[in-house]
């Protein structure tokens, strides 16, 4: 998927994050008058998040000069939040000027896993949180039901799970590469997170026909999209509205702080 291209304008700037993301943060770290970075922040979404859960600052980062335009549209108004313009792997952000670094749906398109916690353990405060959503393979393989919607993507094109199978993460390479980088692995939680609330087969259908939030699709013909659309209507049957959820891993790891000054 190419995230600097203008047909994905709005692609990830629509929605707002649901109390079911906001819930799983908060079991992990109160952003209380803490500063944030997301990186690969997409339209910024989850930026607005962070502030919205008591944040002093928060600055996303992205790639994508469309994202970022995206995002400063999105976010117009809000105070303290920022948005820039730079590789995951160098953001050009300070050294030891966040607090928490959040990155959502970001690093299965990392080229270099452990290049990319490096550049966040760097940012982070002494004692920092690294916070990374992300979804693995285990978690694509989740069954198809009218709350988990992408299920049937792969029900009815089963070779789309190849290509999840090359680019989803491992636990356990993630774990690695976050100890290779430096910082110190606390935890991992499942998580199922509410992306939205769909009151009609014709807003889905609107949805996925402009492929928003789900890049996979693009591995789909026009005629296969079609016929996934009329998989997804009968599976869904009358059970109008539908609330659609995704299923992901999250990993946080903590900047021990000691060692830091001696890399
Ligand atoms: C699937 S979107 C997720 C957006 C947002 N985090 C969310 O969850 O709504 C992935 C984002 O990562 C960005 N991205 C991918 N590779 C990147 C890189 N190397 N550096 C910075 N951003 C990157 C893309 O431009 C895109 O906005």
């Amino acid at each position: 998927m190419d995230f600097h291209s203008s047909h994905i304008e709005g692609s990830y700037a629509t929605r707002d994050a649901d109390a079911s993301w906001a819930n799983a943060m908060l079991a992990i770290v109160d952003p209380t008058d803490l500063r944030v970075a997301d990186i690969g922040c997409g339209g910024g979404i989850y930026s607005r998040a962070w502030r919205s859960l008591g944040a002093a600052s928060v600055v996303g980062d992205d790639f994508s000069s469309q994202m970022i335009a995206d995002a400063r549209k999105a976010s117009a108004g809000a105070s303290s939040i920022s948005f820039w313009c730079a590789d995951a792997i160098n953001t050009g952000l300070p050294d030891g000027s966040v607090d928490i670094v959040f990155q959502r749906a970001l690093i299965h398109h990392l080229p270099d896993l452990p290049a990319g916690f490096s550049e966040a353990f760097r940012i982070l405060a002494p004692n920092g949180t690294l916070i990374v959503q992300d979804r693995t393979y285990e978690d694509v393989l989740q069954p198809a039901s009218p709350q988990h919607l992408r299920g049937y993507f792969f029900e009815i094109f089963p070779r789309l799970l190849h290509l999840e199978k090359e680019r989803r993460p491992a636990t356990e390479d993630v774990t690695t590469a976050l100890l290779q980088a430096g910082l110190q692995r606390a935890n991992t939680v499942s998580v199922a997170e509410v992306r939205r609330m769909y009151l009609s087969l014709t807003e889905l259908q609107d949805d996925l026909h402009a492929r928003i939030g789900c890049s996979i699709l693009h591995a789909l013909t026009d005629t296969e999209l079609e016929q996934l659309i009329d998989a997804i209507r009968i599976g869904v049957g009358e059970t109008w509205p539908i609330t659609e959820q995704d299923y992901w891993t999250i990993w946080t790891a903590r900047e021990p702080h000691t060692t830091k000054g001696r890399r």
